[in-house]
């Protein structure tokens, strides 16, 4: 496993250009089923008053709706610096700036600098990190309630997808690879430290897994 992770490379991907369109998107279609699906599982187990650290949490979309349904405060955390101005305007625009902290930090690199939230959210993150299961299993030491990660499904059209995107970073000589990890070593790993799975929910581009503190 080389050394996690440059963040000039992560940086080069998740750009102010990738930031922009994913805010452009969000503004126009609001969330992806993927995402509806995490902010269901969140709301459905209650998040009134709930403190939340979504971890790769881009442009901060997700963070948004949970603040709207009822979460309290929440920690951003990225290794990207590209979203920073786009995710400052969302949150102007909706309010919320007061109620979201960012940090530009790897929690699985620097674990003891992350204090515990309520709920723990990735999405579309593990995919961008190769050591998922460290990820994962800092991620569950940190939710007191609830940790809710979205990852590809593990099928022929993303493994084509996923490869050719690869492809082209190997000849662009950008380091940094998007990963189809093993979908049940993924929820293995993030029921470490007391957590259980509560929901998956399967689709043909994103799976989502639910997992809550104590027994299911
Ligand atoms: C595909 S983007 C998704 C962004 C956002 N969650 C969304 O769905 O629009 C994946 C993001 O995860 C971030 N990321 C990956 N591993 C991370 C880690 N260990 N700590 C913080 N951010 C991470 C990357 O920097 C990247 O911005």
């Amino acid at each position: 496993m080389p050394e996690c992770c440059d963040r000039e490379d992560y940086h080069s991907v998740f750009s102010g250009r990738f930031a922009r369109r994913q805010l452009r998107r969000y503004r126009r279609r609001g969330l992806t089923p993927a995402a509806h699906g995490i902010v269901d599982f969140a709301t459905s187990r209650g998040i009134a008053g709930a403190t939340v650290l979504e971890i790769g949490g881009g442009v901060g979309q997700l963070q948004v709706e949970l603040l709207q349904r009822g979460a309290s405060r929440v920690t951003n955390l990225e290794i990207s610096e590209g979203y920073e101005d786009d995710a400052a305007a969302l949150l102007e625009s909706t309010g919320l700036t007061d109620r979201v902290s960012r940090r530009i930090l790897d929690i699985a690199q620097e674990p003891d600098r992350v204090e515990p939230a309520d709920v723990v959210v990735l999405h579309r993150v593990v995919c961008c990190y190769p050591d998922y299961a460290r990820l994962l299993k800092v991620a569950a030491g940190h939710a007191r309630r609830m940790l809710v990660f979205s990852h590809p499904a593990a099928n022929l059209v993303n493994r084509v997808q996923f490869g050719a995107e690869n492809a082209y970073r190997w000849m662009s000589r950008n380091d940094f690879r998007a990963f189809i990890h093993p979908p049940d070593a993924m929820a293995r790993a993030a029921a470490s430290d007391g957590m259980s799975v509560a929901y998956r929910s399967h689709r043909w581009d994103w799976d989502v897994v639910g997992l809550i503190r104590g027994v299911a």
